[in-house]
């Protein structure tokens, strides 16, 4: 389905007083998408403002473009501390923080239909901040509270064949334990995921990256709002 017919089969959303999406399906019915549906990118670089954030937030931007009516809010986990030791049952230590709570929140979220996880390539897998995020997920599983959220991945390394795709397939290893719906970045890519090559801590001359990463956006949200409307 290319961008036009999927448009036509998801229809143009309207937003109700009340916050919920209307879509259109092929046969022209009407279906009410939850309330505020919203999708939410988890961007996982320990350093502010850099190339994962702005290639999760291009995956979202992209969404929002395709489903004017959904929701998007990024999350960047740079600064924050998420000791993943506690995923082990280990106490926090005198002084030691915990930021994971207000992040377990967004994500539990019944409005959230989508996640979007990017990290950076680090020696040819996902950033510790990133293992440590989804081991904390352990979480979740006690009511499988992101199951049947639709999840995507991306990566962004320094390198070509960085080790953007295997951190991909690692991310979303952690991910499908929590038994959520994983898809990749769409036609006419279809990979794993998003695969981007930062140069000088910037994503803008990586075109093809930059391509998967918006098809991984819409691809997540053109998913999660078929779920929803079906639900
Ligand atoms: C410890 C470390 C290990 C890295 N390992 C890789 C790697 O294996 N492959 C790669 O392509 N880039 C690697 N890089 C480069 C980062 O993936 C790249 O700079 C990325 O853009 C960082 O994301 P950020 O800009 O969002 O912080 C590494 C960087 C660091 C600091």
């Amino acid at each position: 389905m290319n961008r036009t017919s999927r448009r036509h089969f998801l229809g143009a959303f309207s937003v109700s007083a009340a916050g919920s999406l209307a879509l259109n399906d092929a046969t022209g019915q009407t279906a009410l998408v939850g309330s505020h549906p919203k999708l939410v990118g988890v961007a996982c670089s320990p350093r502010e403002g850099k190339s994962t954030r702005a290639a999760v937030q291009l995956a979202l931007d992209a969404a929002k473009e395709e489903y004017p009516g959904l929701e998007v809010e990024l999350i960047d986990l740079a600064g924050l501390k998420i000791p993943g030791e506690l995923a082990a049952g280990l106490p926090l230590e005198h002084g030691q923080t915990d930021d994971f709570p207000k992040v377990a929140e967004k994500l539990v979220d019944p409005r959230v239909i989508g996640i979007l996880v990017g990290t950076p390539v680090y020696m040819g897998t996902m950033s510790s901040l990133c293992k440590a995020f989804l081991d904390r997920c352990i979480v979740f599983r006690r009511d499988w509270a992101l199951r049947d959220k639709v999840v995507g991945a991306l990566a962004v390394g320094g390198s070509y064949h960085g080790g953007q795709d295997t951190t991909v397939l690692a991310v979303l290893a952690a991910l499908m334990r929590q038994d959520v719906i994983v898809v990749g970045d769409g036609k006419p890519i279809a990979h794993p995921g998003a695969t981007l090559r930062s140069e000088k801590d910037s994503i803008e001359t990586d075109d093809t990256g930059r391509a998967s990463a918006k098809g991984l956006g819409r691809r997540v949200a053109e998913v999660a709002l078929r779920l929803a409307a079906r639900s």
